[in-house]
């Protein structure tokens, strides 16, 4: 069992919970996951380790309350436990002095991309945060990035906080400027954003890496659950990523597995709100 710490909500079904895990914290690196089982016989949720306190013996988890499972993980409170914390799992980021680097969040891909940021500007690396939103509530870890950030570039899609539209046009006007045009461009988020962001710097020649999160199951290279196409080939997130070329990543087959899942997902979703399957169908 793994005790929570802390569970406090960052945005709407966005939560942040510090979790005693002591061997995960001492051996984890930047880039890697968990996985997560609330409880025995819970589905298994893949979540990245976005801090870690070896000297505490803490890894800090963001969880989006986005199906029954992760509904059930945000639900344990301050005190309570986790079933079931598996890990560090995957390849750790490939961290260098690369000199100005770019960070860019899509909501959620935020929390991930957090501790990436952070280790590239402990190596000294120049980085400049681009995150953005729907809505200014949708903004996450704005005040930890800029900390770390030599700039900091929000956007909204709404305008209600920094500058309104999608992070890849932050992104355009950073490339377009000779002093603060980015070496490398790292972007997590949602796969649209992704495969935006690889379009933008690929006539360019910017390397690009993007953070991958397909279905996973059991996290070890074994069930083939996570299966992603990257120059033609096929590789598994949890053991070959989650971060790959993003110049090279089949994003097309990568959303259509995404959604395989989803009338069950959604039945799941229902099954734990109690409504009935007509409001599945309906949705
Ligand atoms: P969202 O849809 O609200 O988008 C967040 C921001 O991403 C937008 O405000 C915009 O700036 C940017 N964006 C979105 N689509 C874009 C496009 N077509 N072109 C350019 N920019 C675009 O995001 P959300 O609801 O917070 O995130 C949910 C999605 O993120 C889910 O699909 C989830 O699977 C995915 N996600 C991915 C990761 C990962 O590791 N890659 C991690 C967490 C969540
Ligand atoms: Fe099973 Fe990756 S989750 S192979």
């Amino acid at each position: 069992m793994f005790e929570v710490l802390s569970n406090e909500t960052l945005a709407p079904n966005l939560h942040r919970m510090v979790v005693r895990a002591p061997r995960i914290a001492t051996a984890r690196r930047p880039g890697q996951f968990v996985i997560v089982r609330a409880d025995r016989g819970e589905e298994r949720i893949p979540l990245t380790i976005g801090d870690a306190d070896p000297a505490e013996g803490t890894i800090t988890l963001f969880v989006q309350a986005i199906g029954a499972s992760t509904r059930r993980i945000v639900s344990t409170p301050a005190g309570g436990s986790l079933r079931d914390v598996a890990g560090p799992l995957g390849q750790p980021t490939h961290i260098e002095q690369f000199g100005r680097v770019a960070c860019v969040g899509g909501g959620v891909g935020t929390a991930v991309l957090y501790p990436l940021a952070k280790a590239l500007a402990a190596a000294g690396n120049e980085v400049t945060s681009i995150i953005g939103g729907r809505s200014s509530q949708y903004i996450i870890l704005a005040d930890e990035l800029a900390a770390l950030s030599h700039e900091l570039l929000v956007t909204t899609e709404d305008g209600t906080r920094g500058r309104k539209g999608f992070v890849t046009a932050a992104l355009a006007d950073l490339m377009a400027d000779p002093e603060r045009a980015p070496r490398l461009v790292l972007a997590v988020g949602p796969v649209p954003m992704m495969r935006a962001v690889a379009e933008l710097t690929r006539p360019h020649g910017i390397q690009t890496l993007v953070s991958l999160n397909p279905i996973m199951i059991d996290g070890t290279g074994m069930c083939g659950g996570c299966r992603v196409v990257v120059g033609g080939e096929s590789k598994f997130a949890c053991v070959d990523g989650p971060e790959f070329d993003g110049h090279r990543v089949d994003y097309a087959s990568l959303m259509d597995r995404l959604t395989t899942y989803r009338e069950f997902e959604d039945a799941a979703r229902c099954a734990a709100d109690e409504c009935r399957l007509g409001e599945v169908a309906n949705g």
